[in-house]
This record gives structure tokens, sequence and C-alpha cells, in this order.
């Protein structure tokens, strides 16, 4: 047998260069780099300039001698795009760094060759430029195992008559998403499934769909889960995919191979380490689970009106809560609000707020007893790896089917989408934290040893993340190179 050439194993990382996708993917890297393995993590000068400024990021992977970032082209940009469009203009003007990416592949101006492609699996044209130049290509999607098996079988949901929608009863229910039926109603489909025209070739419904198609044509597919919480989805999946790793929750799983506590990513400038600092100061004083922490992420903004039903909400459900406000989260702010004095005195007794908090050590602390949450992927693992129950509130994407999972299949909190009223709000929360604590508080600490489970030495993602890897440097033996 020939003896394989002695080529490093060199993966080219490439996000979609939003926080809920280049977090996981940092993630990732991190993981990749601790198996000796070099990383090159594309990324936007906009993006990277941001992380220099307001975290460890830069500095913390400095410290791996095979990590390195390179900057995307310019091309990349959101422009002038309103919040809801910001998705749909990134993903067009990424489409013109192909030829960018044909010449990293193919080892222009490159002291080291790529031997795997990581992309996100929502840029299909990575997988035109991978087969070219003969670089395989593993696809990652930071969602659940759910919302990509709804956008794959969204041709089937079109042709049982199931979308588009007809009236305004979201409550229809849909049966051609095999796994899913008895639970899904068209209110629970990721949101682009809202669309009135499913032909509109440029709607985020139709890109969606197209893309998540597309992953047939990857060597792998990596996702964000766990065989205990997903398993009847993802083996439905795999009939389709066939080399499918699952390794979350990514954030656990990476602390549990450090072996050491890792700060979150989103730390670092001083303005948000003392914020942090009184806001874990202010839940230490709080009594055990007596906490509800309440964030909608890092992109979902509410309205003046909106925000005012949670507040009045939070303050009669009469429990502690912590608050995070994002400066940019309420769209028509004008500066003119008034707040009612039965508002102000309530928040002084029972409610703390803050523009930022540490999600991870937040969810962790022991007087935090729930979460109300935009029921983004990332929160959501968090919250189930702290055994913290939920009330959803999903904003946009694939929040809708995540929430659907954490009401009517995990069991792990309530689902209140589509309504956002005080009387249901502090219902949800009097019930959360009081009447069902009890109920809510078993089965998210199961989950939890789960999530643990699967993480730790002899768990399924602990085995996968491993294969992964030794597939990898697999591939390093079989590369070609033009
Ligand atoms: C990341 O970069 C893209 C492209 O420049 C930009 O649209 C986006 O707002 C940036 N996000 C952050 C958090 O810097
Ligand atoms: C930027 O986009 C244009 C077309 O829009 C393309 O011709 C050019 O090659 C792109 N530049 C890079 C560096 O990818
Ligand atoms: C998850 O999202 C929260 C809120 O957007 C953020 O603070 C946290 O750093 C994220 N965690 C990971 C592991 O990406």
């Amino acid at each position: 047998m020939a003896e394989a050439p002695c080529i490093p194993t060199h993966v080219l990382i490439f996000p979609f260069p939003l926080q809920g996708h280049m977090n996981p993917m940092f993630k990732l890297s991190e993981l990749l780099c601790l198996a000796g393995i070099h990383v090159t993590y594309l990324i936007t000068v906009q993006n990277h300039s941001r992380l220099l400024q307001n975290t460890d990021i830069v500095s913390r992977y400095a410290k791996y001698p095979g990590f390195r970032f390179q900057m995307l082209p310019e091309n990349v940009s959101h422009g002038n795009a309103q919040p809801i469009k910001i998705f749909l203009q990134l993903y067009e003007s990424l489409k013109t760094v192909q030829p960018f990416l044909r010449d990293v592949l193919v080892g222009r101006g490159q002291a080291r060759p790529v031997t795997c492609l990581i992309t996100d699996g929502l840029m299909k044209f990575t997988l035109d430029v991978g087969e070219e130049t003969r670089v395989p290509v593993v696809y990652f999607r930071t969602a659940s195992a759910a919302s990509f098996w709804a956008y794959f079988c969204s041709d089937k949901i079109v042709e049982g008559g199931e979308c588009p929608f007809e009236g305004d009863d979201m409550d229809f229910p849909v049966r051609s998403v095999p796994g899913m039926e008895g639970f899904l109603r068209q209110r629970d489909l990721p949101s682009p499934f809202r669309v009135p025209d499913i032909n509109d070739t440029s709607s985020f419904y139709k890109i969606m769909s197209v893309e998540t198609q597309q992953t047939v044509r990857a060597r792998a597919l990596i996702l964000n889960t766990f065989q205990d919480l997903e398993k009847p989805i993802i083996s439905q999946l795999s009939t389709q995919i066939p080399d499918i790793y699952t390794f979350g929750p990514l954030h656990a799983h990476l602390k549990a191979r450090m072996d050491v506590e890792t700060t979150s990513s989103m730390t670092g400038s001083s303005s948000s380490l003392w914020e942090m600092l009184h806001c874990i100061k202010w839940l230490d004083e709080q009594p055990l689970k007596s906490v509800i922490y309440v964030s909608f992420g890092s992109l979902a903004t509410v309205t003046t009106e909106q925000l005012m039903e949670f507040w009045f909400g939070l303050v009669n459900s009469g429990h502690r809560f912590l608050w995070v406000i994002r400066l940019d989260s309420v769209a028509d702010n004008d500066g003119e609000q008034e707040f009612p004095a039965e508002l102000e005195e309530g928040m002084k007794a029972r409610g703390y707020t803050v523009n930022w908090a540490p999600q991870e050590e937040v969810l962790a602390h022991p007087a935090v007893g729930g979460f109300l949450t935009h029921s983004g992927w990332n929160s959501t693992l968090e919250s189930i790896y702290e055994g913290v129950p939920m009330i959803c509130w999903p904003y946009a994407t694939d929040q809708q089917i995540n929430s659907r999972f954490v009401g009517e299949v995990w069991k792990l909190g309530l689902d209140i989408k589509d309504t956002c009223d005080k009387f249901t709000i502090e219902k949800a929360v009097r019930n959360l934290m009081g009447a069902r604590k009890e109920e809510f508080a078993k089965s998210a600490k199961e989950m939890a040893t789960l999530a643990r489970k699967a993480v730790n030495e002899g768990g399924d993602c602990h085995h996968n993340l491993n294969k992964l890897i030794k597939d990898i440097k697999m591939m390093n033996v079989n590369a070609h190179h033009a």
C-alpha cells in the first residue's frame, strides 16, 4: 500500500455571517482545534472588528497555533436592509464570493491546502465549489433537526394542501411531515411557511426549502442536537441523508472537552462586564428558583405596545424577573414612553433589567426557575442543558417549531406563540413558576440529565464528535488538489 502524502488536516469553516450561526461554528472550530486539526474561519471585516471590540474570542483563539481568521471579500454585506430583510440581503451578497472561495480551495495564495470545507447548510454555492475543486463539503445546520426536517418536507406539505394557509385558522393540523403527525399545526411550521405566494422564488420560504433539499449533495450533515431529544426526527432524516453527526449541545460539549470552565463567547467589554457582575449579584440575593429570566435573543424586536403587555404581565404575575432589554430591541421606540406608576413599583420590588446578560451563567444560577424566551435554538439548548423550564414566545423562523416541541413533545414548558397580551403572560408565568412548577421542574431535570449523558464520555454525542474528527482526518488522505 502506498504511503499517504503527509498534508496536515485543514478545515475551512464558512458560517453564515449572523451571530446565531457564527457562535456554534466557533464552538465547532474550537473542538476541532483541540483535536489537532488546522482551522481557518471565514469572517467579514465588520464581524471581526465587532468581536475584537466586544469579546475575548480573538485572543482566545489565538492560543491555538492551527487556528486563523480569513477575511471575506467586502462584497458580503446586508447594505441598508431592514432587520427582517438582513438575512435575504446577506444571502444574496454571499453568492458573489464564489470566485473567492474557489481561489481559497485550489490553494491560490494559501500555504496550507484545505482538506475539508464545513459550511453553513444554507449556502448551496459552496457545494458547487466543493464539487468543482473536489474538496469534500460537510454541511452544518445550526437549528433543530425538527426545523430542518420541516423545510426538507416542504414540497410534501404543499402537495398535501397544508401550505399555503387558507383563512386565519392556523390551528389546522399538518400531517405531511413524517414523525410529526398528531401534534404539528400550521402555526408551528417555521415562520417562512406563512408566505402568501409559495412560488415566489425570492421569498424566504422558497430559499429555505430549496437550500434544505440541496443537503443531499453534501458529504455529511452536522446538527447541534442529541438523540434523546430528537430521536424520532433524526431517524426520519437518516432515510434521506445517510451521514448525520449529532453532537449537541455544542456549548456543553466544549466545556466537557476542555475540562475547565469556559467563559461564554460574548463577554469581555467593560460595560457588559459591569452588567454581568451586577445581574449575578442581584440573582445571588434572590431565593432558590424564584426568578424568571426574560430574553428575546439577539435579533428579535418588539413594539412598544408588546413591551408594555410583557411588562404588565410580568409585574402582575407577582413573581421575580430578570429582563434583558437590548437598547435596539424596541422597534418604534421614540423615547417618549411614560411608565405607569404601578409598573415602576412592581419593577422596583421584584424586577431587574439589563441591556445584556451572560446567558449561560444566568440559566445555571440556582435562583433562576424559568425562562421566557423567543425559542431560538441556541437559547433552547442552553435552557434544556441547565434544566430550566420555558415559556416560549417565538419570533421568527425555526423558533415557531422549537416552541411546539418544548410545549407539546418534551413538556418542558408553555408555548404562547402568536399571543402577546398581559393576561396570557401573567397566567403563563403563574403556571410555570407556581401552579405547575413541580411538574415542569421534573421533566426539565430529566432532559438535562439526558443532555449531560449525551456529551459525556460514553454518550452518543461524544462518540459522534470523535467519529467526525476521524472522518475528517481520513478525507485528508484522500484529498486531491488541483
Ligand atoms: C456581520 O457582518 C455582516 C456583513 O458585513 C453584517 O451584515 C452584520 O451586521 C455583521 N454582524 C455583526 C454582529 O457584526
Ligand atoms: C464581488 O461581486 C462581484 C459581482 O457582484 C464579482 O464580480 C466579484 O468577483 C466579487 N468579488 C469578490 C472578491 O468575490
Ligand atoms: C446564545 O444566545 C445568547 C443570547 O443571544 C448569547 O448570550 C449566548 O452567548 C449564546 N450562546 C452560544 C453558545 O452561542
